[in-house]
């Protein structure tokens, strides 16, 4: 057996456990099959641990999540906690553990999967082939800024935000996009608001400046409002995308929803590298907790199974471990087996465990 991969899940809330167990059918038959040594242990984030401990992540969690080589979460939030006070819902704890491992670098790619072009709300043409990564900054900016809060000012009451980012904080995200495109078609798109915002003037200004430094990466900037609309006009002009924590938010569900579904979009949000090249890592799906249909065995496992494709990549050095799951993914889509999120006319309606065993079967097929 190979050394120990010390893995942490936190299935959260929602259809976050259930999707969850279909990743641990396939961390099982990896052990089984190849001899891949898992350690896992579990732990509770969002509702889940509100309901156990009044706190959507403890100490205990985070230390654990320290400890670990890689970080599994499902999904958190719910209705049932949506009234709490704001400090201590659900997707506090979400933010809480992004912020603390530092996981400033957010990858969420939008790939188009052949036999899914029809269930896009776009025409074929548009989406075919699509393959785009979108890094997000994610533990700075509005999301993090302060001051912030609600307060009285002569008697009115207002909210406010601050946008900021420093020098360093552009400057790592900038690398690893830039990294990124250098092992991918090597175009870069960096997205602002730097005909308003000067914390996004800042930004653009260390992308020219790390650009220096990537002479063969073809950079290009756009504004964040255009870049919605192109992403919906012509998706496929770009190759990586790199922006701030809340523009990165919004258009990562629009590109999300270029392929069809929510339900089959993975994340990976890495830390800095430390001497041995080793980050801290957390991946879960793009999609949230969906409260509407948990417990009910009918969600899509996909992009939690694709999370875990991408902790083997980038956490584990396992590229052909997660490119035999993506192609089992694949082969099981092109098979006609459908969750309800992505259903066309013609295909296979199956269950959560029903999808989780039929990529086991195309595994033990590809194997
Ligand atoms: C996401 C989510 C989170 C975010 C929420 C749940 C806090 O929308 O991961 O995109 O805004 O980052
Ligand atoms: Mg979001």
């Amino acid at each position: 057996m190979s050394t120990p991969k010390k893995v942490l899940m936190l299935p959260g809330d929602g259809i976050g456990p259930e999707v969850m167990r279909q990743v641990q059918r396939v961390m099982d038959w990896m052990t089984k099959k190849r001899g891949v040594n898992f350690d896992v242990t579990e732990g509770l984030i969002g509702g889940a641990s509100i309901d156990a401990h009044n706190n959507p992540l403890t100490d205990e969690t985070l230390a654990m999540a320290m400890e670990a080589d890689a970080v599994l979460l499902g999904a958190v939030g719910g209705p049932k906690w949506d009234n709490l006070p704001f400090d201590i819902k659900p997707e506090r704890g979400l933010l809480k553990i992004r912020k603390e491992m530092g996981l400033f670098a957010n990858l969420r790619p939008a790939l188009v999967f052949d036999a899914l072009v029809g269930a896009s709300t776009l025409k074929e043409e548009v989406v075919k082939g699509l393959d785009i990564m979108i890094l997000r900054e994610l533990t700075g900016g509005i999301y993090f800024g302060q001051p912030r809060g609600i307060e009285e000012r002569d008697g009115v009451r207002v909210g406010f935000n601050t946008l900021i980012y420093s020098e360093p904080e552009v400057e790592r995200i900038a690398r690893v996009a830039f990294d990124m495109a250098m092992k991918r078609n090597k175009r870069l798109c960096s997205v602002d608001k730097a005909n308003v915002l000067e914390s996004t003037v800042l930004w653009r200004e260390v992308v020219e400046r790390v650009a220096k430094d990537f002479p063969e990466v073809e950079v290009s900037h756009m504004y964040v409002d255009n870049a919605a609309m192109q992403l919906v006009r012509n998706p496929k002009q770009f190759d990586v995308m790199v922006t701030t924590n809340m523009f990165g938010d919004i258009l990562s569900d629009c590109a999300a929803m270029l392929t069809g579904s929510l339900g089959m979009l993975p994340s990976a949000s890495l830390g800095a590298a430390d001497a041995n090249g080793k980050r801290r890592a957390l991946y879960e799906p793009v999609h949230g907790s969906a409260p509407d249909i948990a417990g009910q065995d009918i969600a899509n496992p996909l992009a939690t199974l694709l999370s875990f494709a991408m902790m083997l990549r980038y956490s584990f050095d396992m590229g052909d471990d997660a490119t035999m799951i993506e192609t089992a993914v694949q082969n099981v889509l092109k098979g006609g087996l459908r969750t309800g999120d992505i259903m066309q006319p013609g295909m296979a309606r199956v269950s959560t465990s029903v999808m989780g065993e039929s990529v086991i079967s195309e595994l033990n097929k590809i194997a």
